[in-house]
């Protein structure tokens, strides 16, 4: 009999954290490695946020609390989406995790019977098919066209719809493409919703904050009402409050779900931390300035690495409009030879040539679902930026 349960193998590490890693340890190795993988922005967590968590040790803030979520923190998170959103949900509509993987873990966890299928439109972000997995689900999966900017099309959603459809996965601003729906795309993805009423809505909307070139953020519950009492509206402070250590996300959903989901959670981790609860009430609650300030810097960056990498032979590389990761295509990459004389069969290959070659640390396009392109996440320096997008033009030249 084996040791480890069978769920195991239907899923892998995270590819990303195994990325940023690998880059870490050779980094620690001594070798000269910049790190374009892992999702984090490099800004601190703003002062006033710590200040916050400060002072909720000194007074005491240090016991367990309601399992999803202290008071004064669902009632920020219900200001922020009334004033965000224009959405209404009181505290029994909401929910507070372990950051926004535990939220999606348990929305899964509490609702998918085995065999039922999640609508994941690729690229996707590399959790989503594990947890669904993981929770006996199957993941279908829906390409989304390059030329589409990687966005889910109505018909296409139509198309893999089945009696077996519990859950359609919606991811705006993307990681890993930062595609950006509008509200009119979304109420055109509604209408095919509402004639299939079994279909929940998983809205992920954790980059919210981070748009740029006046794009305006709309979701699901907000955009088509009717939808709203089988929507979960997910979002967090990791991205946007760049406190992606302190582990807060919450959601926005039905009160059964709600319940059913604190059900889950009271058996496994119990409440999040009490004292990150008390610094995302001042995240949500308190000034709000540097997240311009942020994109400012966030979109300089993108589009320094649009264009370096655009001057890459072999690489095609669109402008997104959201989030803090570019999406490009190594196609022309692809059959190359690398100096020493290897062939680039696929776009794993080309990830692990930068990282060989240059010591630049990327992500494969596969692990997203779509080849063969790979993401870099821009939130790091932009001279480590600069530097990383040189070496891999350097890279790209030198493939024969
Ligand atoms: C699309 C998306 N959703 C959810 C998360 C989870 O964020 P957290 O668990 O830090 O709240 C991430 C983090 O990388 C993400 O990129």
């Amino acid at each position: 009999m084996a040791f480890l349960a069978q769920r195991l193998s239907l899923i892998k590490p995270s590819p990303t954290i195994a990325v940023t890693q690998k880059a870490r340890d050779m980094k620690a190795a001594g070798r000269d490695v910049i790190g374009l993988g892992a999702g984090e922005p490099d800004f601190d967590t703003p002062e006033n946020v710590k200040e916050a968590a400060i002072a909720a040790i000194r007074r005491g803030d240090t016991k367990y609390t309601a399992v999803d979520g202290t008071p004064a923190l669902k009632a920020a998170i219900s200001g922020k989406f009334k004033r965000e959103n224009g959405l209404d949900y009181e505290a029994d509509q909401i929910t507070v995790g372990s950051g926004g993987k535990q939220v999606i873990y348990n929305a899964l966890l509490a609702t998918v019977e085995p065999g039922d299928e999640v609508i994941v439109p690729a690229p996707y972000w590399v959790s989503y098919p594990d947890i669904a997995l993981l929770c006996g689900g199957k993941p279908v999966f829906v390409p989304c066209s390059q030329n589409n900017l990687f966005r889910l099309r109505p018909e296409d959603l139509e198309a893999a719809i089945t009696p077996k459809t519990k859950w359609l996965i919606l991811n705006s601003p993307s990681n890993p493409t930062g595609a950006v729906y509008s509200a009119a795309e979304l109420k055109a993805l509604a209408e095919v919703l509402l004639k299939h009423p079994q279909v929940w809505v998983l809205t992920d909307d954790m980059y919210e904050h981070v748009l740029y070139d006046d794009r305006e953020f709309a979701t699901m519950a907000q955009v088509e009402p009717r939808l709203y009492e089988r929507t979960l509206t997910v979002n967090g402070v990791s991205k946007a409050y760049c406190m992606t250590g302190w582990r807060i996300g919450y959601g926005g959903g039905p009160s059964p779900l709600i319940k059913a989901m604190a059900k889950l959670q009271s058996q496994s981790t119990t409440n999040p931390s009490s004292i990150s609860q008390a610094a995302a009430v001042e995240a949500l609650n308190g000034p709000q300035h540097f997240i311009a300030e942020h994109n400012k810097v966030f979109r300089e960056r993108r589009d320094l690495v649009v264009s370096m990498l655009n001057q890459a032979p072999g690489l095609a590389c669109s402008t997104p409009e959201g989030a803090f990761y570019v999406y490009p295509s190594c196609a022309g990459a692809i059959g190359k030879k690398t100096p020493q004389g290897k062939t680039i069969a696929n776009d794993g290959d080309f990830v692990a040539y930068l990282l060989e070659a240059e010591g630049v640390a990327a992500v494969q396009g596969a692990a997203f679902g779509q080849s063969p392109f790979f993401r870099i996440s821009y939130a790091t320096s932009t001279e480590a930026l600069r530097e990383a997008c040189m070496r891999i033009k350097r890279a790209c030249a030198a493939l024969v």
